[in-house]
């Protein structure tokens, strides 16, 4: 198994590397903490929108009974929306059978990439069973194609800048698939993330609760989404993004 990661946000446009693995996109803090939550709730599907102006224009096209708009800039719920990103306002009474737009600074926007990959899945602390047993079962589809398996993890990190959570949770992916294949190559960003996870895993939680992202959004006010996002294995889902939605895979178990 070949095993990729992208620390920050930015890398090539052309995406051909993709082609044909498995890619996983991270933002613990907070967009994909929130895309499981809603999922978990019973959310039809999760549409990830790049602006605003994307999101309420997708939302206008919509049935009244059924749609639901989320996100947030600078941390907070933009005017007029129903939610902002803290996965508690994805509620089950709130989203439930319902389609999700959601904008939010950074994690929305990488959910936008990888388009030639086989499978792009949303991944964090919360789903982290889920994800990898979903990845587990695909990984027989490799090698009844007789192909190497190749797993690439995107890490949303902050305004273009690397975050430690999402690194931290890249890392634990790596080292988990890794620890199941002997036959594992990691390329030096793969095997960067899972060296800082190893180093930081006893304290894991205390470690990222200091960190930039996360002291931001402890000032302002949102010390139970940091609790939440750093929880591992809250919700069993595998959120799939294909096309231009994202919806739950783990159903049909
Ligand atoms: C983002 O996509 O930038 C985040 O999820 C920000 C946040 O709401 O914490």
């Amino acid at each position: 198994m070949k095993i990729d990661a992208f620390l920050t946000p930015y890398f090539p446009e052309t995406e051909s590397q993709f082609d044909d693995g498995i890619v996983v996109m991270i933002d613990v803090l907070r967009a994909s903490t929130t895309v499981c939550a809603a999922l978990s709730n019973g959310a039809k599907e999760i549409i990830p929108a790049e602006s605003l102006e994307k999101a309420v224009k997708i939302y206008s096209g919509l049935d009244r009974e059924s749609r639901f708009l989320g996100g947030e800039r600078f941390g907070e719920k933009p005017e007029g929306f129903n939610a902002g990103n803290s996965p508690f306002e994805y509620n089950e009474e709130q989203v439930k059978g319902k389609t999700v737009i959601i904008t939010t600074t950074n994690g929305t926007k990488t959910f936008q990439k990888a388009k030639q990959a086989r499978l792009r899945l949303i991944g964090a602390f919360v789903n982290r069973a889920a994800v990898l047993e979903f990845i587990s079962n695909e990984l027989q589809q490799f090698l009844e194609e007789d192909k190497e398996p190749k797993i690439t993890l995107l890490c949303a990190g902050t305004n273009g800048r690397l975050s430690y959570e999402d690194v931290l949770c890249a890392g634990l992916f790596i080292d988990s698939l890794c620890g199941r294949d002997s036959n594992c190559h990691t390329s030096d960003a793969a095997n960067a993330a899972r060296n800082l996870y190893i180093s930081h895993k006893n304290n894991l939680k205390e470690f990222l609760y200091g960190r930039e992202h996360a002291v931001f959004l402890k000032k302002k006010g949102f010390e139970k989404d940091i609790e939440l996002s750093f929880t591992f294995d809250k919700f069993d889902v595998v959120p799939i993004m294909e096309g231009t939605s994202i919806k739950n895979r783990n159903l049909d178990k």
